[in-house]
């Protein structure tokens, strides 16, 4: 890094890539001395990717069907963000279990978000299963990775209500809405020094946040003071 204040982000994504629009759009409207150095997908036709092509953000395919092994494919992975030099690594719908060497070499500057008031329904098809399970709240979470799945420590949430005509499809709008607001928010505090992991903790404002930072639909700032 030339500038020490100025911070690369790498971005990883599988699909649709609408996190990573919404982090590029903040930090621009912000102007926030980071830069999203690279998106990288495990898939080479997800449309994050033609997005951040025609954004003019360096864009890395890496099929992981081409490799017999995760850890040679983490090993892969981590060589071309190494070349980025991140400071923050931000995982934006990546659909692929990591290996323990990959969250092991990005402890501390390695962010998730996933759709689900975490510790509840960790994994896949949470829109779903908390429908089946009769919730009355869902949300998103967003939480540095440890090598538990969906396991490390909760930096923020958003949650709502869910409603009677409540769909998955409508769930998945309705949360995504709210993680455009939230992992933002959440990754300028990082940028900005404010949020840090330690150990299983995450201090704010080098004080452990003893509980996620928890906000509501209308309740998200765009700056936290
Ligand atoms: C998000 O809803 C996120 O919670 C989950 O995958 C989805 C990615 O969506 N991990 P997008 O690719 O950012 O549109």
């Amino acid at each position: 890094m030339t500038n020490a204040s100025h911070r690369s982000i790498v971005v990883l994504i599988s699909g649709t890539g609408s996190n990573l629009k919404a982090i590029y759009h903040y930090l621009k409207q912000h102007q926030l001395s980071a830069t999203i150095s690279a998106v990288i997908s495990n898939r080479p036709d997800a449309m994050g990717l033609t997005w951040a092509k025609e954004n003019g953000i360096k864009t890395i395919a890496l099929d992981h069907t081409l490799y017999d092994s995760r850890l040679e494919f983490d090993k892969d992975l981590i060589e071309e963000i190494d070349k980025q030099q991140p400071d923050l690594v931000v995982l934006a719908g990546y659909m692929r279990i990591l290996s323990s060497e990959f969250v092991q070499h990005y402890h501390g500057k390695l962010l998730n978000v996933h759709p689900s008031l975490l510790p509840n329904y960790r994994g896949l098809n949470t829109h779903k299963r908390v429908l089946e399970s009769g919730e009355t709240y869902h949300g998103t979470s967003v939480h540095f990775v440890s090598e538990d799945l969906d396991g490390g420590p909760v930096i923020a949430q958003a949650k709502l209500v869910v409603e009677r005509h409540d769909t998955e499809q409508t769930l998945m709008e309705r949360i995504q809405k709210l993680e455009h607001k939230l992992f933002p928010l959440v990754i300028s505090l990082f940028i900005g020094g404010r949020i840090t992991q330690h150990h299983s903790n995450v201090l704010l404002d080098n004080k452990p946040l003893k509980t996620p930072l928890l906000f509501d639909e209308l309740s998200i700032p765009s700056t936290l003071v």
